[in-house]
């Protein structure tokens, strides 16, 4: 015998989605004493599942898939269309190999220098108050162009930051917001199909080490390459999520504020603890989506195919079975962590290469290590007063102020 879901009662629950934003899905959950739940969203039904069994039941790749699991919104904006997030199968295999084929230790060693550098130029010399939100970004920017080997001339960096940024700022936005972010999207990718098709005619020459090479010459699994579209929106896939970074670069920053006793131990050493708990701590994806492959029974709740199908990430790195005091933001839980697949999942869970959990885990990693060692060990700054805000129901959450410092010096 079936048991019958949770449901929530309603014709439609997107608007409470963009009230409740992170809480949504830990909200429903707790109202009925559930860890799976159904509901409505952007008009069809939608199975939300929250904690560590239930993200090893999203990752089980013969009872989920990604096919047309993302709105078409999402797509238009942040994922853009054919990308590797909605393949399944063999063509995800392949195309999940050419973005881990870039996640080699000289690669990772290579942006951390990268990032440093970058850094050291933008606020060694910086005069008056610094915008920490934006001057990341732009770090960020350039950092991403140069790792991808995109020639770029250095008012055309300046330039993309907006473009970049467009594309994750405005992903859950209606209106005008979410118009630009499609503006955005469509010059940037254009701009990337003409220099892949530079890259394939050998018109122009770059670093063949490099993604925008790799990608470009890159082949299906019928030994095609890759239609110059795919190819743009996969580079975007580099350059985006780089440039998002700055999101938790911010909220690193916040947590040194909020912390001071917190922000000591990264100057004794533990910058990496310290950024697995901002990782954890600070609202960033909410929940990512998936739909049923083929009928299943779990735990005598029947899914069906089709099913669009929710797990939250947010709530799963709150849950108070997996985390002791999930609020409080305490980095030494993380000193003897030995690693979980499916309970820590900022980045999505399960596997890297068979799944779909981030590509960009382990350069986010070394990205924020190397910016908090910078921000603790190479300078020393103030907090002028500001609104440290942020609010849950943004998606994406950013302190309002962006994080400003001043009294910028470089620690001799
Ligand atoms: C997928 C989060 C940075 C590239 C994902 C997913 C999440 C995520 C939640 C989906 C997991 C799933 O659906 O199961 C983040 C966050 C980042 C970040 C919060 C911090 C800024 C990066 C970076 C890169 C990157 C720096 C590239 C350098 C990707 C790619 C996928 C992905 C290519 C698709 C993987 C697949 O479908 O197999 N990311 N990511 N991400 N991310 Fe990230």
């Amino acid at each position: 015998d079936h048991q019958q879901l949770p449901q929530e009662k309603g014709l439609d629950h997107t608007l409470d989605l963009l009230k409740e934003g992170y809480y949504f899905i830990m909200n429903r959950s707790n109202k009925f004493d559930s860890r799976i739940f159904e509901t409505r969203l952007l008009g069809e039904k939608a199975i939300c599942l929250v904690g560590e069994q239930e993200a090893k039941l999203f990752y089980d790749n013969e009872k989920f898939q990604r096919k047309n699991a993302a709105p078409g919104r999402i797509q238009k904006t942040l994922f853009g269309k054919g990308g590797v997030q909605g393949l399944d199968n063999l063509d995800h295999r392949y195309r999940k190999a050419m973005f881990m084929s870039l996640m080699t230790a000289d690669k990772l060693e290579e942006i951390r220098q990268f990032i440093r550098e970058e850094w050291k130029n933008h606020l060694f010399d910086a005069q008056n108050d610094v915008n920490v939100y934006e001057a990341a970004k732009y770090v960020l920017t350039r950092v991403a162009l140069r790792w991808t080997g995109v020639p770029f001339q250095k008012e055309e960096a300046d330039q993309w930051v907006d473009e970049f940024s467009d594309l994750f700022e405005h992903a859950a936005d209606v209106g005008p917001k979410h118009w630009k972010a499609r503006r955005s999207r469509q010059k940037a990718e254009e701009w990337l199909e003409d220099l892949v098709q530079q890259v394939r005619k050998e018109t122009i020459n770059v670093d063949q080490n490099r993604a925008l090479y790799q990608f470009s010459l890159h082949k299906d699994p019928n030994g095609e390459l890759l239609k110059l579209n795919i190819v743009a929106v996969e580079l975007l896939n580099l350059l985006r999520p780089i440039v998002a970074i700055a999101i938790y670069i911010d909220f690193a920053l916040l947590a040194m504020y909020d912390y001071p006793a917190e922000a000591e131990r990264i100057r004794e050493g533990n910058g990496r603890e310290f950024i697995q708990e901002v990782r954890r701590f600070y609202p960033f994806f909410p929940f990512t989506a998936a739909r049923v492959k083929q009928d299943f029974t779990w735990n005598n709740y029947e899914f069906k195919k089709g099913t669009l199908t929710l797990l939250d990430l947010y709530g799963t790195n709150h849950d108070p079975v997996i985390w002791e005091d999930p609020n409080r933001f305490k980095s030494e839980r993380f000193q003897n962590w030995q690693g979980n697949p499916f309970s820590f999942i900022p980045q999505g869970g399960g596997e890297f290469d068979i799944g779909h959990r981030c590509a960009g885990e382990w350069i986010t990693i070394d990205i924020l290590h190397e910016t908090v060692d910078f921000f603790s060990k190479e300078i020393s700054f103030d907090f002028p007063e500001q609104d440290f805000d942020y609010s849950m129901n943004d998606i994406p959450a950013l302190p309002q102020s962006n994080i400003i410092i001043t009294n910028i010096q470089i620690i001799q």
